[in-house]
């Protein structure tokens, strides 16, 4: 449950404005509002009054105008050369709303949505890319127990490419390790 004072109804001064989860139907906010309107201002008022109220707050800042209280908050940065980051390819756990079929459609329709169309025949290939490589990190497709991560390894993007790159080497060199070594250490050469 949360309270934060917001201000005073303009057309009624009597009126306090307040955002109260316990009166509300849907918590959401959305702030509107030109440059030097005081969104920014608002955000840090709100999360200063949560902070009495013993909230988990975390803020995704891409400003880094959000000035915040160290004793109540943790910092990372997200950047191209942060170690930190969002793993899309983390599973949700539940057997109900979570799982490896779930992740792979979702990650599918993000790339469709947000990235150049992928052709059926791709989604297919990338599914079933995805599903092997989750089954090689323990994540199995069918079985809810194993989607705890417990102490396994989440496969992440990084992890995908090379598992791809992999399967294309072996398909090209037809599973001739000797050949495909060969090639790795040739590419080496190369690029130094
Ligand atoms: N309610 C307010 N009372 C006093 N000063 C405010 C208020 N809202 C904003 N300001 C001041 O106005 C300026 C711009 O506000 P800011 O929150 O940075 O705007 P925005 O994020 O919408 O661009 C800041 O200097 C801020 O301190
Ligand atoms: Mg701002």
């Amino acid at each position: 449950m949360a309270e934060v004072y917001i201000g005073i109804n303009k057309a009624n001064p009597r009126e306090v404005v307040k955002w109260d989860t316990s009166t509300l139907v849907n918590g959401h906010w959305i702030l509107i509002g030109g440059s030097g309107s005081g969104k920014t201002h608002r955000i840090r008022d709100v999360t200063r009054q949560l902070q009495s109220q013993k909230f988990r707050i975390v803020i995704f800042d891409p400003h880094g105008d959000i000035l915040t209280d160290p004793d109540y908050t943790s910092s990372v940065e997200f950047s191209e050369t942060s170690p930190y980051g969002i793993n899309p390819l983390t599973i949700n756990p539940s057997p109900v709303y979570g799982g490896v079929r779930k992740r792979i459609n979702s990650l599918v329709r993000i790339i469709n949505k947000y990235s150049e169309r992928l052709s059926s025949r791709e989604e297919a290939v990338l599914s079933y890319a995805l599903r092997q490589l989750y089954a090689l990190h323990g994540f199995n497709y069918y079985d809810p127990q194993t989607w705890k991560p417990d102490s396994k390894k989440m496969p992440a993007l990084d992890d995908l490419h090379r598992f791809i790159y992999g399967k294309l080497q072996d398909f090209v060199f037809g599973h001739m390790h000797e050949v495909s070594e060969l090639f790795g250490r040739l590419y080496e050469d190369i690029s130094d």
